[in-house]
């Protein structure tokens, strides 16, 4: 699709895909910051990173290109050949996710999700949320144990996000290319 007003660039990152990308890294930001003192925050941002990922996933299969799972989700020979290439410093351009970063997009759904779940769940048997009351009672569930996987998956995309922010740091150098803002605009240069 070219676009019209903006000559030599075509449209990448669809309306949804940006949104969905700016408002997960501000609320994933309020989330981390607020599990202690203010748990009505805490929660909430929580909730709103859950829809999040239901759209995501949804719009992984239903969205348009550069959107869907099966543009970017390869092969981990294919994978681990881009990662060979990057560190050569010689790597392919792609238009969409390279394959190193789609891959680094599934692990992030991922643990966001399990992230939540967790929480979640931790949060039922405080007796809040949707699970409230469910696991009154039981030694996995209950007491600090969820608790404690809940902050091992937060900290867990913390360190996946450090590697995510250094790879568009990377990519964005390697092509000469701003990655940060063609996530804000939508576009490339064709
Ligand atoms: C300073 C912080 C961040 C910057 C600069 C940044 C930048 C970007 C850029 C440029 C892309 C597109 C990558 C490409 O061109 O292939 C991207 C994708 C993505 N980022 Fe980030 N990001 C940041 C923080 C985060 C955080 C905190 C999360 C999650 C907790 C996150 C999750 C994702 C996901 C899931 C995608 C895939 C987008 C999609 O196709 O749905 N990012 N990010
Ligand atoms: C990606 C989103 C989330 C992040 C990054 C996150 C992060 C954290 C972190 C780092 C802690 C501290 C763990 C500790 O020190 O013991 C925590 C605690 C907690 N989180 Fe989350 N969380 C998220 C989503 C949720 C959701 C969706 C819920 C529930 C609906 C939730 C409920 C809780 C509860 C109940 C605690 C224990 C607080 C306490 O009593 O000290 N979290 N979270």
């Amino acid at each position: 699709m070219k676009s019209l007003e903006h000559p030599g660039e075509i449209a990448v990152w669809d309306p949804l895909i940006r949104l969905f990308h700016w408002t997960l890294m501000l609320s994933f930001l309020i989330a981390y910051l607020t599990e202690d003192e203010l748990q009505a925050l805490h929660v909430y941002s929580g909730y709103l990173i859950a829809g999040l990922l239901v759209v995501r996933l949804i719009w992984g299969f239903a969205g348009p290109r550069h959107a869907r799972f099966s543009d970017f989700i390869r092969a981990p020979g294919e994978v681990a050949a881009y990662l060979g290439d990057l560190i050569q410093g010689e790597t392919a351009r792609y238009l969409g996710h390279n394959p190193a970063g789609g891959a680094m997009i599934l692990a992030l759904l991922f643990s966001l999700s399990l992230t939540t779940l967790t929480g979640i769940v931790a949060y039922g048997a405080e007796g809040g949320g949707p699970m409230a009351g469910w696991f009154l009672g039981t030694r996995m569930f209950g007491g600090e144990v969820m608790e404690e996987i809940h902050e091992f998956f937060a900290n867990f995309t913390v360190l996946l996000v450090a590697f995510h922010v250094i790879g568009v740091i990377l990519g964005s150098l390697l092509h000469g290319e701003n990655l940060v803002r063609a996530m804000i605009t939508g576009r490339k240069q064709a």
